[in-house]
């Protein structure tokens, strides 16, 4: 295969990087032997390959936490996933969507009454996030803005390329041990995430030590604040676009579908970054093993085979071929959680306001960690 000149570093800074890749292709050489996949069978079938893999020593984010669910494969990766499980089942959802989802959108909902704000990713969008998952790894809600302040730098461990730094290690440590501490203030009342998985551990027999419990409970609380907060500013971006009647959205059918438009148009996570473990061939190309392999979900999710104009905004069109949440063994299992918290914050927020407008918008998106529109104002108007 050529060799696309590209260096993979400069490249992934650009959003929306697979744009400037050949169309005629659906695997890409760049330089330094790293492999981009950008069409959306090709992602799909790399990210369900059983060779292709999340395991590497070199990703930052295994040395910075510790082996963990994002950063393992096989069994080891299968046991994680059966930690996790309790928290995120449909009952529990339930329960969130009853009491601790309605608390923390309301008082969004208030905090915003009337405000103009440049400035909402970092002031407002992740107050539901952090609150819920804070809640359910049993941190009280008073160490919330601590939490954010520390977590946000470690978002950028999961990027590629990676920036690790003593900062994001001191974060690491700081955090583990508030999340120790909290657990021991509450004398183990078996709420905490942390007490839900070590009895998932102990009654399945899964063989994880104690820091890899941990370290897990860590990345579940990275994976579940900075993505959705990420993802709330593209939703209300596209509210205040206009890109939608408010009216409509009182239907849940039609708040779920603008949901699933926005997830394909703007997805948090835009690359998923993989390891070939032996060569493996992807949509007719080989791909030799230990290659650094990207994956690109932005590309998939704007693939013009499967979604005709993939720029245009189209609430009614199919997405079964959507994956904001990946797809194969990592795939999100917070994506049902994440649906039902954003489906009650547009309801929410058309209760609320009359209009929500973006009164200046400079259309540029951060790339970096997890996407989202930035360099905007938005206005949420009363009636
Ligand atoms: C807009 C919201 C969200 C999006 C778009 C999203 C997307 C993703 C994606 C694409 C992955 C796969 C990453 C990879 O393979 O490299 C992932 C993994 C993960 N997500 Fe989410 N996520 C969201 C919200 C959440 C929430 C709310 C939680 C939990 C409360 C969560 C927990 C996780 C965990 C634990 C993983 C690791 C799974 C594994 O490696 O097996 N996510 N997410």
């Amino acid at each position: 295969m050529t060799v696309t000149p590209a260096a993979p570093t400069a490249l992934l800074a650009e959003p929306y990087w697979f744009r400037h890749l050949p169309t005629d292709r659906d695997v890409h050489r760049l330089e330094d032997g790293v492999y981009a996949v950008t069409g959306n069978a090709a992602v799909h079938a790399a990210l369900s390959h059983p060779a292709i893999l999340a395991e590497h020593p070199l990703k930052a984010s295994a040395r910075a936490f510790g082996p963990n669910v994002l950063d393992a494969d096989g069994p080891e990766h299968k046991a994680f996933r059966a930690l996790l499980a309790p928290v995120l089942s449909a009952a529990r959802i339930d329960e969130y969507k009853q009491q601790l989802m309605p608390r923390l959108i309301n008082a969004l909902v208030d905090d915003l009454a009337g405000v103009e704000t440049n400035d909402f990713y970092d002031t407002y969008a992740h107050k539901i996030p952090y609150g819920i998952v804070c809640t359910i790894l049993g941190i009280d809600l008073g160490l919330e803005r601590r939490f954010h302040a520390l977590t946000r730098p470690l978002a950028r461990l999961l990027d590629f390329p990676t920036v690790e730094t003593a900062e994001t290690h001191a974060n690491t440590a700081e955090l583990l041990g508030i999340i120790e501490k909290q657990r021991a203030a509450r004398h183990g009342d078996g709420a905490s995430l942390l007490d839900t998985i070590e009895r998932t551990r102990d009654r399945k027999g899964i063989n994880l030590s104690d820091s890899e419990v941990r370290s897990t409970a860590l990345l579940f609380f990275i994976a579940g604040t900075e993505t959705s907060s990420a993802f709330i500013t593209s939703l209300v971006y596209c509210m205040g676009r206009l890109m939608f009647g408010m009216d409509e959205l009182a239907d849940p059918a039609v708040r779920d579908a603008f949901v699933e438009e926005v997830l394909r148009l703007f997805p948090p996570v835009q690359t998923a970054v993989r390891f070939a473990g032996e060569d493996v061939e992807i949509a007719g190309e080989t791909i030799p093993r230990h290659s650094a392999v990207l994956t690109s979900i932005a590309g998939a999710n704007r693939d013009p085979r499967i979604f005709p104009h993939p720029d245009r905004f189209e609430v009614s069109r199919s997405r079964k071929q959507s994956m904001p949440f990946a797809a194969g063994a990592h795939s999100c299992p917070g994506f049902a959680l994440a649906k039902a918290e954003f489906s009650l914050l547009i309801e929410a927020i058309i209760g609320r306001f009359s209009r929500i407008t973006v009164t200046r918008d400079r259309r540029r998106m951060d790339s970096q960690s997890f996407s989202h529109p930035v360099d905007f104002t938005v206005q949420f108007t009363t009636t």
